[in-house]
C-alpha cells in the first residue's frame, strides 16, 4: 500500500509549475511575490474559456454560466474568509481596490485623521493617506519596535484619544518580515472611535488569516496570485458600510451591493480561476468550497511554520547573517524570513541563489516604512525567503546550505 501524501505533498503534486521546476532543480521561495498556480485554477479558467465566456447579464448559456460562477465565487470566498456579514467585491488587484474604496470613503467629510502602521506594504498606506488628505485629513503612524517588530502599544492606545479618527489600516502580516500584529484590539479601538477598520490580508491569507468576522474588519483585502491562484484582487466590505458609501462609478451601473464598486467589466476568467483554486484547495482536505479551502490552509500552517522557523533559527546562528525576527510576537509569524548577509547586497545574494536554482526575492517589497525603521533602505533592503504550502524540507536544506556558503565567502 502506498504512503498517504501529506497535504503539502498533495499540493505540490497539484502545482504543475513547481513540478516542472523540480525537473530542472528549481525551488520557489518567492511566494510572497506570488505563488505558482494549482492545476484546479488552470483547469477552471480553461473550462470557462472552452464552454463559453460572457459579460454579465448575457442572453446566452454562457451568460447563465457566468452569473452562476460569479455568484458562487462570491459565496465561497465569503465562507473562505469567514466574512459572513460582507459583500465580496472583485477588482484588478489589492492596490486598485484600495484606491477606489479610499476615494469612496473619503468623500463628503473634511478633516479628521487616518492611522496606518510602519509594517505596511504601501498598498495599504498610500490609497488611504492620499485620498483622505485631499479632504484635509492628517496622518497618524503606529510605529514598530525595531527589537521586537511589534506595533507600539503606546501608539495604538493613543488612537483612543483621536477626536475624529476616520480610518485605521493595518496588515494581518508583514510582507517583509512576516510578523503578525494583534488585530482585535486595533479593531476595537477603531470602532470605539467610529473609524473604519481596514485589514490588508494579502500576505496573511495564504498562510491562514484570522476570520474577517473575528477581527472585526470592515474592509479586508487580498490577492489571488499569492494563494496559488490568478491575478485578481478581492475586497470583503461590511454590507452596512458598503450600502452607506457613495462609490465613484458610471451612473447607469448598479448603485447597491458588491457591483457598485466593480467599475467596468470584470476579469471573469480570473474569477473562474479563483473559484477553481478554492475548489482545488478544498479537495486536498477531502472537502469542498471555501470552508474546505480554509481547512487545507490550516492543515498547511504547521508544516510552513516548522520550515520557516528552521530557516530563521539556522540562519540566525550563521556568522555574517542577520535575521530580522524578534522574540515570539503575540500574533506569531507568517512563514516569511528576511535577512541580510555581511559583505553582499541583497541583490547579490538573490542573484547568487538564483544561479543555484533557489528563487528568493530582494529589496524593500514596497514595505518602505519598515525598511527605513530597520535601517535597511540604503543597503538594498532584505533578502526574503517565503515558505509556501508546497515547499519541502529538502528544498529548505538546500537553501540554508547555499546561504551558509555565501556567508562564509565560499
Ligand atoms: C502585504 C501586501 N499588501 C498589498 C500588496 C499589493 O497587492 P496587489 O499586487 O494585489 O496590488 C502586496 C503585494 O505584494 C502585499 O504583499
Amino acid at each position: 500500500m502506498g504512503r498517504e501524501l501529506s497535504t503539502s505533498d498533495a499540493l505540490r503534486q497539484s502545482t504543475p509549475a513547481v513540478l516542472f521546476g523540480e525537473t530542472r532543480g528549481w525551488s520557489y521561495f518567492d511566494g510572497p511575490s506570488g505563488t505558482q498556480m494549482v492545476s484546479g485554477c488552470i483547469e477552471a479558467m480553461e473550462g470557462y474559456l472552452r464552454t463559453g465566456v460572457s459579460n454579465r447579464h448575457g442572453f446566452s448559456p454562457a451568460g447563465d454560466q457566468t452569473e452562476e460562477m460569479v455568484g458562487r465565487a462570491r459565496e465561497q470566498l465569503g465562507i473562505f474568509l469567514g466574512a459572513t456579514d460582507h459583500h465580496i467585491v472583485f477588482g484588478q488587484n489589492m492596490t486598485s481596490l484600495a484606491f477606489s474604496l479610499a476615494h469612496a470613503l473619503a468623500r463628503g467629510h473634511e478633516g479628521g485623521s487616518v492611522a496606518v502602521s510602519e509594517l505596511e506594504h504601501r498598498g495599504n498606506v498610500d490609497p488611504w493617506l492620499q485620498a483622505f488628505s485631499d479632504h484635509g485629513a492628517s496622518e497618524r503612524w503606529i510605529t514598530v519596535d525595531p527589537a521586537t517588530l511589534e506595533l507600539s502599544r503606546v501608539d495604538i492606545a493613543a488612537l483612543g484619544d483621536e477626536a475624529d479618527l476616520r480610518l485605521v489600516a493595518v496588515t494581518a502580516a508583514s510582507n517583509a518580515v512576516g510578523v503578525r500584529p494583534e488585530l482585535v484590539t486595533l479593531g476595537r479601538i477603531a470602532h470605539e472611535r467610529g473609524a473604519v477598520f481596514v485589514v490588508d490580508g494579502v500576505h496573511a491569507t495564504p498562510h491562514a488569516a484570522p476570520p474577517v468576522d473575528e477581527i472585526g474588519a470592515d474592509i479586508f483585502l487580498f490577492s489571488g496570485y499569492k494563494l496559488y491562484g490568478p491575478h485578481i484582487g478581492v475586497a470583503a466590505i461590511r454590507r452596512e458600510l458598503a450600502e452607506r458609501l457613495v462609490a465613484y462609478k458610471v451612473l447607469p451601473a448598479p448603485g447597491t451591493g458588491a457591483e457598485k464598486f466593480e467599475t467596468g467589466s470584470q476579469n471573469h476568467v480570473a474569477i473562474a480561476g479563483l473559484l477553481g483554486t478554492l475548489d482545488a484547495l478544498a479537495t486536498l482536505a477531502g472537502s469542498a468550497g471555501g470552508g474546505g479551502a480554509r481547512a487545507t490552509i490550516a492543515a498547511l500552517e504547521e508544516h510552513e511554520r516548522a520550515l520557516a522557523d528552521g530557516i530563521a533559527d539556522t540562519l540566525a546562528g550563521c556568522k555574517g547573517v542577520r535575521v530580522f525576527r524578534g522574540a515570539a510576537p503575540a500574533g506569531g509569524w507568517a512563514p516569511t524570513v528576511a535577512f541580510d548577509v555581511e559583505g553582499a547586497t541583497p541583490q547579490q545574494c538573490a542573484d547568487r541563489l538564483r544561479r543555484e536554482g533557489l528563487f528568493v526575492t530582494c529589496g524593500d517589497f514596497y514595505a518602505t516604512p519598515l525598511a527605513q525603521r530597520l535601517g535597511v533602505s540604503r543597503s538594498g533592503g532584505w533578502v526574503r525567503v517565503g515558505v509556501a504550502g508546497y515547499t519541502t524540507g529538502h528544498e529548505v536544506s538546500r537553501l540554508v546550505g547555499a546561504v551558509q556558503a555565501l556567508a562564509a565567502g565560499r
